[in-house]
């Protein structure tokens, strides 16, 4: 059955996560009274992502949501914990500022302009709420690039909840067998192909794949071949 749609996860696949963090720590006086603020920024970096999404998971399954705004201030907050930087109100603002405006990874606007020239419907389905995936398409410049921005707020629990995956049918009419769905995270990426998607694995970062109930079919190193990978399926 032919691909119809391809449907994105957005933060870490279109938007990039570390974003905030690295530019923060080129911003003039970045480093005062932040303890060498830029060169601590990667490990903060990773451990407000891996808090973040921990947050989700355990939400998910404790069946307590709060919608993914909430839940990333308050994986902030242990990260700057973590550094000792708890007690620097003006770094927490500036650092939740920059992350309302991520960038888009490069290969992104080639790619979606690549998706629709080829006449594919193109999405995202995100734990982000309505709101922040707005202003984050809007500041990345892809005001037009989706037909569908799909919210896990609509179901009212994180990924990788099958209700989530669900919300894809509902919102394009399309059977998950018409949908490629794209994600650079690998339990994303498991759990959408369990789910029956079509699913491709942008491995960013040549890590291994997620042993789980299911693998995706195909893995992408970046975005670049997606657009040849989606009409060949
Ligand atoms: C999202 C998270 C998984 O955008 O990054 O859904």
């Amino acid at each position: 059955m032919p691909v119809r749609a391809c449907v994105f996860d957005a933060y870490g696949t279109l938007f990039d996560v570390a974003g905030a963090a690295r530019i923060a720590a080129t911003e003039s006086g970045s480093e005062s009274g932040a303890g060498a603020w830029a060169n601590r920024w990667p490990q903060i970096a990773q451990d407000w992502r891996r808090k973040q999404l921990e947050y989700t998971w355990i939400r998910a399954s404790a069946g307590v949501h709060a919608d993914f705004w909430q839940v990333t201030e308050d994986a902030l907050d242990w990260a700057l914990e973590a550094a000792g930087l708890d007690g620097n109100a003006a770094l927490r603002d500036r650092l939740l500022a920059l992350y309302r405006d991520l960038p888009a990874y490069p290969d992104v606007g080639a790619t979606l302009a690549a998706l629709r020239g080829a006449g594919l419907r193109c999405a995202i389905l995100s734990n982000g709420s309505p709101a922040m995936l707005e202003r984050a398409v809007a500041s990345a410049g892809l005001d037009g690039a989706f037909e569908a921005v799909i919210s896990v707020e609509e179901a009212g629990v994180f990924k990788p909840d099958p209700r989530v995956y669900a919300l894809i049918e509902r919102r394009l009419s399309r059977p998950p067998a018409q949908v490629a769905f794209v994600s650079a995270n690998g339990w994303d990426a498991c759990a959408a192909a369990g789910f029956g998607l079509r699913t491709i694995w942008l491995n960013r970062g040549g890590a291994p794949v997620d042993r789980l109930h299911a693998r995706p079919a195909h893995v992408l190193p970046d975005l670049a071949p997606l657009p040849d990978l989606v009409r060949s399926l």
